[in-house]
């Protein structure tokens, strides 16, 4: 794989598009079913955000390598409105759409790293990744 390769949000159909290369490369990379399926989750949740509340964005993926393991990160960035209270978005339940409010706690609990930075007005750019066990 290139060194990064995106696949950009613009219609909901997007979503499967993102959902299913994610699965490849992590199929690649030598991920289990299981886990290749938790990422695969966390991909639909971070695009379908991308979709609801930006209109449109895109999701890139890296392998990422140390001395013993391998791993890929997803990288979701958008330039739509942002989010005012990163603390909030981050607690289960909450939701400005009348959703479940999980995707963000989920896509968290998913994989072994998160973070967001998001600037109200400007965007929102989340990186989370997970290592092969
Ligand atoms: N890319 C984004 N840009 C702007 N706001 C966002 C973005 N992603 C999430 N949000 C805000 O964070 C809130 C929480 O997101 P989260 O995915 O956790 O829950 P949800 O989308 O509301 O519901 P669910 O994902 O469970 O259907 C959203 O309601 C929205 O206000
Ligand atoms: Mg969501």
């Amino acid at each position: 794989m290139d060194f990064q390769s995106c696949v950009h949000i613009r219609q909901e159909w997007d979503i499967v598009g993102a959902r299913q290369l994610g699965r490849d490369k992590a199929k690649e990379i030598g991920f289990g079913t299981v886990d290749q399926a938790r990422i695969a989750t966390a991909i639909s949740e971070l695009a379908r955000n991308i979709y609801l509340y930006a209109g449109n964005g895109k999701i890139c993926f890296e392998i990422i390598e140390d001395l013993e393991h391998k791993g890929l990160k997803i990288i979701a960035k958008d330039d739509g409105p942002g989010i005012r209270d990163l603390s909030q978005v981050m607690e289960d339940g909450y939701s400005t759409s009348g959703g479940l409010g999980a995707g963000l706690p989920g896509v968290k609990r998913l994989m072994d790293y998160f973070d967001i930075v998001s600037e109200h007005g400007k965007g929102t750019e989340i990186r989370t990744a997970k290592w092969v066990r």
